[in-house]
C-alpha cells in the first residue's frame, strides 16, 4: 500500500548468565544448563587491559558446553566519557549509546530461532548494566525480547568467603556501595560497608580503627587478600593496588570496612 510503511518487529530471546567473579569453579549447575542451550555468545572487549575477562568467558564456554555448536560475537563496548562535571548526564549518554551497540547486535548477530546470551561477571544484580540495558531496549519496542536471568557467585560472596567474614553485623543491615559513595562518608546506620567499585582508595578518607577485608582478583590464581586494622594496613593495600594495576593493566578489588564492636551494645 503506497505512503504506509509497516513496522516489522523483530523477536529475540537471551540469557543473561552470571558465571561468578572470576573462578570457573564458581559457575552453578543452572548456569551450565543455560550455557548449553545458547548458539551465540556476546563477548564484550573491554579494553586491551582486560582481554583476561573476555578469555575466562571463552575458557567457561570451551569447559562446559557440550555437544552443541555455538559462535562468539566480539563487540566494542563505548566508553564513557569523564570529563563533564555532570555524571548522571554523561551515565545517561553513554547508556544510549551503549543500548544501540545491543540493539544492533541482537537485530543483526541473533537468527529468530536462536538463543543468544551475555556472560555477565559476578551476578547480573550487583553493579552491572545488563538487565537495564535489555529493559530500556525492550521499551524502544523494536525488539519483542525475551530473556531469562541466571544468577552467578558475586566478588562480594567470593570476597566475603576468602576471608571467612559475614557482610553484617548480628541484627544489622548489610550495605554495599561505592568509592565514590565512601568518598562521601562512611553511612551513619550501619556498622558494617562492602565497597566496590573504588578507583580512588577511598578507605584513605575514613576511620583509621576500622577494620578492612581487601581482595583483588578474588577467585584467581591473581588473587591478592590483606586483612587488618585500616590504620595499619592501608598504606601496604595501597601500594599493592598500584603494583597490580601497573602488572595487570586493570584491577579488580573489593573490601569490607566493619567499625568497631561496643563492647556495651554486645
Ligand atoms: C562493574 S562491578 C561488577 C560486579 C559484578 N557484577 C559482581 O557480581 O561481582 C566491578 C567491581 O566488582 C568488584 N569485583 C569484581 N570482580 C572482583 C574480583 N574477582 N575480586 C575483587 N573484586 C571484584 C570490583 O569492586 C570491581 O570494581
Amino acid at each position: 500500500m503506497q505512503g504506509s510503511t509497516k513496522h516489522v518487529v523483530v523477536k529475540r530471546k537471551v540469557s543473561v548468565i552470571g558465571i561468578g567473579a572470576g573462578n570457573p569453579d564458581y559457575v552453578t549447575v543452572q548456569a551450565i544448563n543455560a550455557l548449553n542451550q545458547v548458539s551465540v555468545f556476546f563477548i564484550p572487549n573491554k579494553g586491551t587491559g582486560k582481554a583476561g575477562l573476555a578469555k575466562l568467558r571463552r575458557e567457561i564456554c570451551g569447559r562446559f558446553i557440550r555437544g552443541h555448536d555455538y559462535r562468539m560475537v566480539d563487540f566494542d563496548t563505548p566508553s564513557r566519557a569523564r570529563t563533564t562535571p555532570d555524571y548522571s548526564q554523561c551515565v545517561d549518554a553513554w547508556r544510549d549509546e551503549v543500548e544501540q551497540v545491543y540493539e544492533r547486535l541482537l537485530v543483526e548477530e541473533l537468527d529468530d530461532d536462536e538463543e543468544g546470551a551475555f556472560l555477565v561477571w559476578g551476578d547480573p544484580s550487583f553493579y552491572d548494566g545488563t538487565l537495564r540495558i535489555l529493559d530500556n531496549i525492550r521499551s524502544r519496542g523494536n525488539i519483542e525480547l525475551e530473556y531469562d536471568v541466571v544468577p552467578g557467585i558475586s566478588s562480594v560472596q567470593a570476597l566475603a568467603a576468602r576471608h571467612k567474614v559475614a557482610l553484617n553485623r548480628i541484627g544489622e543491615s548489610i550495605m554495599i556501595t561505592t568509592g565514590r559513595r565512601l568518598a562521601e562518608g562512611f553511612p551513619d546506620n550501619v556498622g558494617s560497608v562492602t565497597v566496590m567499585l573504588d578507583a580512588q582508595n577511598a578507605f584513605k578518607s575514613v576511620d583509621g580503627e576500622m577494620d578492612i577485608h581487601w581482595g583483588a582478583y578474588v577467585g584467581t590464581e591473581d588473587e591478592i587478600l590483606v586483612a587488618g586494622k585500616l590504620r595499619e594496613v592501608c598504606g601496604e593495600i595501597e601500594r599493592l593496588r598500584a603494583a597490580a594495576r601497573e602488572k595487570h593493566g586493570w584491577i579488580m578489588d573489593s573490601y569490607i570496612l566493619t567499625r568497631p564492636e561496643d563492647p556495651e551494645e554486645v
